[in-house]
């Protein structure tokens, strides 16, 4: 039904105005408490098997909407509606911006990828961390149900030398609306950003943001996450890795969008390809990368840090072979795009089903098993 709906309206549509015309129907079906009551009944149903513990907070399963759909924080209830366990908003930038010109999201439909090269376009986070508090106030207590990561990044024309106070900024605004908090520096669409996963620039970068974080929000502990990109070589993985654990981080994302267009080639021709120009590719192509970035990040962290695995995830098994590598937490974005309002549902019971026949009791113990059993090996 949807793929039909896909192929009627939103192909023929410029995608990132299919893009806003999805996310106002969302945020609209959302605004309705009854509605809001029956679209989750049918489209988010929960499986008592899923319940997941990460990061110290309680979920009600791991799967949840990676950053970049809901830059502005303005539709988490409706994601949540749709059965994303947790949603990540942003990226979010100390100042507004537009992000690029467009056109800047493409899709590649017989790969089922994305291009994207927004280049964050978002409202700032003054105005996000006014939405995410007007937000709480209006829910009050029930706000606490659904998780929120705030994934910040650095401002197009703040110069990479004052990336740092960009980030605190950031942090300072947001911390306190944040069940996590990611900084990204794995982006392929702001000018130098991903220069700051070497460690040099790393570390000062994430100490800084934990030490923002910590004089701003002094009731709890605001779990600190890094999110890279899958083009890292793999000793810079390794690097991160290390890093996380010496500064004792909370978790790390793997991965971001590719700049890397090997996995393509199913039938999207080659000029097409070329012609779309530079952006992050997303979706099925990104499947391999990601999941090996994955296995190698939990061969080296192990349980100390917990894992989220993003990238090429568009069924049931991808998400379990990703909680296999090592993830307590996967993430989507492109697979939404193709699957429609159904996905997480699908998903969702694809896992309890796959949990259910396996030798796990339980998703934590299914955690990195594969990954510590090859290891074995
Ligand atoms: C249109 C688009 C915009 C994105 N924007 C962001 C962003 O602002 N911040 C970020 O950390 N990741 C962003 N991402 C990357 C996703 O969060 C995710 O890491 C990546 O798409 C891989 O997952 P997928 O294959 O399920 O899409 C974006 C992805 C897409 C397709």
């Amino acid at each position: 039904m949807y793929r039909l709906f896909f192929d009627l309206i939103f192909k023929r549509m410029d995608p990132e105005k299919a893009h806003h015309l999805a996310f106002a129907w969302i945020r609209a079906a959302a605004r309705v408490p009854v509605l809001r009551t029956f679209v989750a009944a049918v489209l988010a149903p929960r499986h008592k098997a899923l319940r997941t513990e990460a990061l110290g907070l309680r979920m009600h399963g791991p799967f949840g909407l990676a950053a970049g759909f809901d830059k502005n924080a303005s539709a988490i209830d409706g994601m949540t509606m749709l059965g994303f366990d947790h949603v990540e908003i942003g990226t979010v930038t100390a100042q507004p911006q537009p992000g690029n010109p467009k056109k800047r999201l493409f899709r590649l439909v017989a790969d089922r990828a994305l291009v994207n090269r927004m280049g964050f376009n978002n409202d700032g986070s003054e105005a996000v961390a006014a939405r995410l508090a007007a937000r709480k106030a209006a829910l009050g207590e029930k706000h606490s149900r659904t998780t929120v990561g705030v994934n910040i990044g650095k401002t197009k024309i703040v110069p990479e030398a004052e990336a740092v106070a960009d980030y605190v900024t950031s942090t300072e605004r947001l911390a306190a609306h944040a069940d996590y908090l990611v900084v990204n520096v794995s982006s392929p669409n702001t000018p130098g950003l991903r220069n700051l996963q070497a460690t040099e620039a790393l570390r000062p970068l994430l100490a800084a943001v934990r030490e923002a974080a910590d004089r701003t929000v002094t009731s709890r502990r605001v779990p600190l996450l890094v999110k890279i990109a899958p083009d890292l070589a793999d000793e810079d993985v390794d690097a991160v890795a290390d890093l996380a654990v010496e500064l004792g981080l909370d978790g790390i994302i793997a991965t971001n969008t590719t700049i890397a267009r090997d996995g393509l080639g199913l039938t999207t021709p080659k000029r097409t390809v070329e012609a779309i120009g530079a952006g992050g590719l997303s979706g099925a192509p990104l499947k391999a990368r990601s999941l090996e970035v994955l296995s190698r990040l939990y061969a080296r962290v192990g349980d100390r840090i917990t894992l989220v695995g993003v990238g090429g995830i568009e069924t049931a098994d991808d998400a379990w072979e990703r909680i296999l590598a090592g993830a307590t937490l996967v993430q989507g974005y492109s697979a939404f795009i193709y699957e429609g309002p159904f996905w997480c549902r699908k998903l969702h019971r694809g896992l309890a089903e796959r949990l259910a026949a396996s030798p796990y009791a339980t998703l934590a113990d299914a955690v990195g098993a594969e990954t510590r059993k090859k290891a074995a090996a």
